[in-house]
Order: C-alpha cells, then sequence, then structure tokens
C-alpha cells in the first residue's frame, strides 16, 4: 500500500460546534507534526501545536504561491478556478507581498476602522430592525450574520448596496466543497467580470471608497490604473470578509445562548465585550482549511524536518486548542485574560487584513443585539441545527431564535 492510501484525510469535519476534530487533540499529544493526505491524493504534514504553527506562519522559506504546482491543494478545482497570470494579496510572496499589502493597509488602520463606528452602529441597528419585524421565530443567519458583513464590506470596498444579495449568494458559493472544477471556473469567472465592470465604472466615477483611493494612488504612482489586480483585490475582500464574519457571528451568538453564565458575565459590562469577542474568534476559529503553505526550503519544525515542495497544513483551530497557550482550552471563557494571543487571523507576514473590522464589527453586533433583545433565545434545541461543515468555512446553516 503507498503512504497516500493509509493517511489521514484531509480537511477534518467537526462532529459538534463546540468541540475540535479527536484528531487534532491526539496529533498535538502523540504526533504533533503529523502525514496527512490532501483531496488530490497528495501527502502534506499536519501541523497542530500552537508553537508549530505560528512559527510555520512566520517563516517566509514557507509560500503561499496558490498556482504553484506542489501547492497543497484543500478543494476540487483550487488550482483550476485560478486564473495563473493574476496575482492575489493572499498568493503572493516576499517583496511582492509586502508592496501589494503596504499598498492597501492604510484601509484597514484601526484609526480608519473607529471612523465607520457610526456606520456599522447604524447597519446593525438597521438589522436588528428587521430581525424585530419578523414572525417568530426569525432565522439570525438570515436577519443579522449574512448582510451586516456583507454590507460593511461593500461599503468598505465599493461595492453598490444594491449588489449585496448577489455577493451573499457568489460568497456563500465560493467557500463550498462540492462545486465541481467547471463550477469553480465559472464561478470565478462570473465574479471576476462583475468586479471588472464595477472598477472600470469607478475610473470614470470614483466615489469615497478603497477601489476610489486605489484608482487614485496608482494614477499618482504609476499613471495607469492596473484593472485586473485591483479587481483581485476588490473579489478577495469580498470573499475573505463575508462567511467567515457571518460565521462567527452566529457561532457566537449561538454559544452565548447556549452558555447563559457566560452571556451574562459578557452583559454585565459593555468593557467586558471586546475580550469575550477575542475568546468567541479563538473558540470558533472558522477557517477549517489551515492555512496550507509550500516549503521552498529544507526546513526543521518542532524537531522534524520539512523538505523543498513539501505542503504542510498549519492549522490555526488546533493551535487555537493547545493547552499550552490556553488554560482549559476546549471551555468557553469570555474572562480569558489571553484570548487575543489566538491565530485566528493567522499570523506573520499575512495576517488577516481585516482583524480591526472583524473585532470592532462583532463588538457592536454583540452589545447591540443582546442590549435591544435581552430575551433572546434558541427557538430550537442544538440538536436540530444544521452546521456547515465542508471543511473550508465552519458555521452553521440557519440559526432560529426567538425572545
Ligand atoms: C472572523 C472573520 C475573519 C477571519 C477568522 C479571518 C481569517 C483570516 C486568516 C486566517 C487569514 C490568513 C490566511 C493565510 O495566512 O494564508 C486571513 C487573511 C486575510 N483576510 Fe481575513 N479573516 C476574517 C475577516 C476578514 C475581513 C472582514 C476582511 C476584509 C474585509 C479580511 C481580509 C483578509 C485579507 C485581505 C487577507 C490576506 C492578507 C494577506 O495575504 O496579506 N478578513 N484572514
Amino acid at each position: 500500500m503507498t503512504e497516500a492510501i493509509e493517511l489521514p484525510q484531509f480537511p477534518f469535519h467537526r462532529t459538534c460546534p463546540f468541540s475540535e476534530p479527536d484528531i487534532y487533540h491526539r496529533s498535538r499529544s502523540e504526533s504533533p507534526i503529523t502525514r496527512i493526505r490532501m483531496v488530490d491524493g497528495r501527502p502534506a504534514w499536519l501541523l497542530t501545536r500552537y508553537e508549530d504553527v505560528r512559527a510555520v506562519l512566520n517563516d517566509r522559506r514557507f509560500s503561499s504561491d496558490k498556482a504553484a504546482s506542489d501547492y497543497p491543494v484543500f478543494v476540487v478545482g483550487q488550482k483550476e478556478g485560478l486564473d495563473k497570470s493574476e496575482r492575489f494579496l493572499v498568493n503572493m510572496d516576499g517583496a511582492e507581498h509586502a508592496a501589494a499589502r503596504r499598498a492597501v493597509i492604510s484601509e484597514f488602520s484601526t484609526r480608519r476602522i473607529a471612523a465607520l463606528t457610526p456606520h456599522i452602529q447604524l447597519t446593525v441597528d438597521e438589522a436588528i430592525d428587521k430581525l424585530l419585524e419578523l414572525p417568530r421565530p426569525a432565522d439570525l443567519v438570515r436577519a443579522v450574520a449574512m448582510p451586516v458583513p456583507a454590507r460593511l464590506t461593500a461599503r468598505l470596498v465599493g461595492v453598490d448596496h444594491t449588489d449585496d444579495g448577489l455577493f451573499q449568494d457568489l460568497t456563500s458559493r465560493s467557500v463550498r466543497h462540492d462545486l465541481s472544477a467547471e463550477e469553480r471556473v465559472r464561478f470565478a469567472e462570473e465574479v471576476r467580470a462583475y468586479m471588472d465592470s464595477l472598477v472600470t465604472a469607478k475610473m470614470a466615477c470614483p466615489g469615497d471608497d478603497l477601489l476610489s483611493r486605489q484608482i487614485t494612488q496608482q494614477r499618482a504612482e504609476h499613471g495607469e490604473v492596473d484593472v485586473a489586480g485591483l479587481s483581485s483585490l476588490a473579489v478577495l475582500l469580498m470573499i475573505a470578509g463575508q462567511e467567515t464574519t457571518a460565521e462567527t457571528i452566529a457561532l457566537g451568538v449561538l454559544s452565548l445562548l447556549t452558555h447563559p453564565d457566560q452571556l451574562a458575565e459578557m452583559t454585565s459590562d459593555p468593557d467586558k465585550v471586546p475580550l469575550a469577542v477575542e475568546e468567541m474568534i479563538r473558540y470558533f476559529t472558522v477557517l477549517d482549511f489551515g492555512p496550507p503553505r509550500l516549503a521552498t526550503e529544507d526546513v526543521e519544525i518542532g524537531g522534524v524536518l520539512i523538505r523543498a515542495g513539501e505542503g504542510v497544513v498549519a492549522n490555526i483551530y488546533a493551535a487555537n486548542r493547545d493547552g499550552a497557550v490556553f488554560s482549559a482550552p476546549q471551555t468557553l471563557d469570555v474572562r480569558r485574560a489571553n484570548a487575543r494571543q489566538h491565530l485566528a487571523f493567522g499570523y506573520g507576514p499575512h495576517q488577516c487584513l481585516g482583524a480591526n473590522l472583524v473585532r470592532h464589527e462583532l463588538r457592536i453586533v454583540f452589545e447591540t443585539l443582546f442590549r435591544r433583545i435581552p430575551t433572546l433565545r434558541l427557538a430550537v434545541r442544538i440538536d436540530e441545527l444544521t452546521f456547515k461543515n465542508e471543511g473550508l468555512i465552519y458555521g452553521v446553516q440557519e440559526l432560529p431564535v426567538t425572545w
């Protein structure tokens, strides 16, 4: 038998919203760097310890170039869906990545995100107003968790509000596991065509948004606009920010409704909300596919030699459940003093650009929701819920609530 047949198949599926897959805690204690099989049948290394995951994510000898032939494949059609000629921030390495990141980082500064507070508050209040108008029980995912991040990212990037529905649909499709390679390619083309026309429209008629500012900046620096590059950036921001944030909101609300002591602790003082938000981001770590990396040189990590050309999965979910860093890691504890040390936003050069936005948004969502609807409760038993467990972004399909 070949190694590829015997190895555990990645991605691993969660059997319960609150517990990690068995392989993670087994691996952390017995064999923290272990072999797994990716969806294309090729082997890769799975890293489950906090220290090792952080080391890989912060080591430039591990590449993020998803178009590379040896790059670990975690979803069918991953490579076919990539246009080899275009470069995304998340797919870049080294100096190219640093320059692309520098061009947009000011859009996500604490100051710029803080300035969005009135808009975030208004968006959250409008979603809650709509929730309160619905017949009970109402689905919190559709009413709040999905539309709030969609509207906020749309506003930031410069996508028209009326396109929210289209983007929610596109982003939910992009993280589905069951798309064929052809569907993934078609989907990528559809999104691409939409964004190309948006960038072109903004070149003629700029607004007060990220895309328009990037257009002005590029014209000033290079005398021309990289339409394809800006279109890729816009797609990345819309997709990266949607499902991840929506699922963290939905799972966060679920966890608070099922852990009333934690909810009481969080709502006892608005100053406690930021720490509670960090803990929910740690506890759920919704990204289930790694992130993966490709070794470009031989590197020793945690006593294991990873050879050039081998793939690794730096598993941030397993790392965030590492008892060496987080005491009682399987317990949701909104008072956890070091919750902010989590790796749910990644680490090192590719650390999530949207982290400030997510933190601010989640604080406003949780604070406002439980202040405005103190009697909010689940309308079904937890075992009646259906979870999105496809190994990409973890989440809950619907969250029926009443009040
Ligand atoms: C709970 C919500 C979110 C989570 C858990 C999350 C998680 C992550 C993780 C783990 C990475 C690192 C990927 C890697 O190392 O390969 C990442 C990167 C990124 N995220 Fe997020 N993200 C969230 C929301 C957002 C939002 C709201 C935005 C923007 C609107 C965003 C934009 C990005 C971008 C642009 C990158 C790539 C950065 C780079 O490659 O330099 N994310 N995110």
